[in-house]
């Protein structure tokens, strides 16, 4: 049995955060085009509010990548379940994730797309939770690192759920 818990990171925090990641990715891929690859589904809304602030040339690209099953436990296993459309040779890829945890999927993205030669690569997450990673990963980009909870909202669902909550609450065991 899960109960959704209080609003751990309210809209007004999401939004200075996202500002605050957008300005310093303004910076460094300043007179450059970045292809930004959306991990949905959960990044969906944290990439929508990303995208529109960095006033820079973009695409976006979208994968889809399985590695939680309906349960709040990782499996472990990352599945491709959708590639991009993009060829990314050449090109400067930001991927951009709701939330690391272990790491098991960034890393295994980060794999995927270094093989494809692009001209850079870099990874975002909006949160990251440090303490739980089991692989060697440090993304480029963090809005916000949190304790070792399990949350909902902002994108990030629970067996689906939860996903257009405005804010981030907590999700309890009970
Ligand atoms: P990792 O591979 O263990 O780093 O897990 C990353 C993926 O697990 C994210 O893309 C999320 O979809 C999911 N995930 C990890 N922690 C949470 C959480 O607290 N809430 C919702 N989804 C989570
Ligand atoms: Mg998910």
């Amino acid at each position: 049995m899960y109960r959704l818990g209080d609003v751990l990171i309210t809209r007004e925090r999401i939004g200075e955060m996202v500002k605050c990641l957008a300005g310093r990715i303004k910076e460094d891929y300043a007179g450059k085009e970045i292809l930004l690859v959306g991990v949905l589904k959960g990044a969906m809304i944290f990439l929508s509010d990303l995208c529109r602030a960095i006033d820079l040339p973009c695409v976006l690209d979208f994968i889809i990548v399985s590695s939680y099953g309906v349960d709040a436990q990782s499996s472990g296993v990352v599945l491709l379940r959708k590639d991009i459309d993009e060829d990314i040779a050449g090109k400067h890829v930001l991927v951009v994730e709701d939330i690391i945890d272990t790491g098991i999927t960034l890393n295994f993205l980060k794999g995927v797309f270094e093989a494809r030669k692009p001209a850079s690569l870099k990874l975002c997450a909006a949160f990251d939770k440090y303490s739980r990673r089991v692989v060697d990963l440090t993304p480029d980009y963090v809005g916000m690192q949190i304790e070792d909870n399990f949350i909902v909202g902002y994108g990030l669902d629970y067996a689906g759920m939860y996903r257009n909550l405005p804010e981030v609450r907590i999700l309890h065991n009970v």
